[in-house]
């Protein structure tokens, strides 16, 4: 028995994901690259990340020949870059926000981090192929990340959590100015903000 389509894509919208553009180039030095949310952490030792691609994709083909790719994290205010990577056939590479690492890897700039692997492993994931890749350089940028979460590019408040009433009882001071307004007061998010402890407030990432 499986679950139903319906109520398996509802579920997947429920569930908070990362925004990645995963890159890699042809035999002739060619861009290609997709937005990914089901890239995930798989071993420590040794350093292992795997990314689902769709088969459809038009740069599978690409990816599963590569013998090196990047996953680029991006930060808020990337949704624009998230979108043309995800679209579809679009032209990704013209905007300008891609640099080469000095083997020519294309890089997405302002990413949070980016994990550049060689990929050491494939395997199959019924419309989706697994690649596995080794990390070989993880830099951090730093940053808030870009979330994807109910079919909507979000963000998380890092310093946007409610403070502590005011010692003189007075209403509380306004929230920060780049408090995200993706997140309404009926969102989980919204919720787990509030439920912290506001003296432990720390990042949620
Ligand atoms: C937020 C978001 C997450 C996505 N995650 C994935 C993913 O994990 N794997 C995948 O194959 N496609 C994913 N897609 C869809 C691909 O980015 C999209 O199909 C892409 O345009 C394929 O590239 P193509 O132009 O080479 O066909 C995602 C799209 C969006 C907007």
């Amino acid at each position: 028995m499986s679950v139903d389509t319906t109520a398996f894509r509802r579920a997947l919208a429920n569930m908070p994901a990362p925004v990645t553009v995963v890159t890699t180039v042809d035999p002739d030095s060619r861009p290609y690259g997709f937005t990914a949310s089901s890239v995930c952490s798989l071993s420590l030792d040794p350093p292992l990340v795997l990314v689902c691609i769709g088969k459809r994709a038009h740069c599978y083909p690409v990816f599963l020949a590569a013998e090196r790719f990047a996953v680029n994290v991006l930060a808020r205010g990337q949704e624009e870059t998230a979108r043309r990577f995800g679209t579809c056939g679009a032209e990704k590479f013209n905007e300008g926000d891609v640099t080469r690492d000095d083997r020519g890897l294309p890089l997405i700039c302002g990413a949070l981090t980016r994990l550049v692997c060689a990929l050491v492993d494939l395997l199959d994931g019924g419309d989706h192929s697994i690649l596995v890749g080794r990390v070989e350089h993880a830099p951090v940028t730093g940053g808030r990340p870009l979330v994807y979460f109910d079919r909507n590019f979000r963000g998380l408040h890092h310093d946007g959590v409610p403070r502590p009433a005011h010692p003189s009882g007075k209403s509380r001071p306004a929230a920060a100015p780049h408090a995200d307004r993706h997140i309404s007061d009926r969102s989980p998010f919204f919720s787990l903000i509030r439920k912290r402890p506001t003296k432990s407030a720390r990042p949620m990432a």
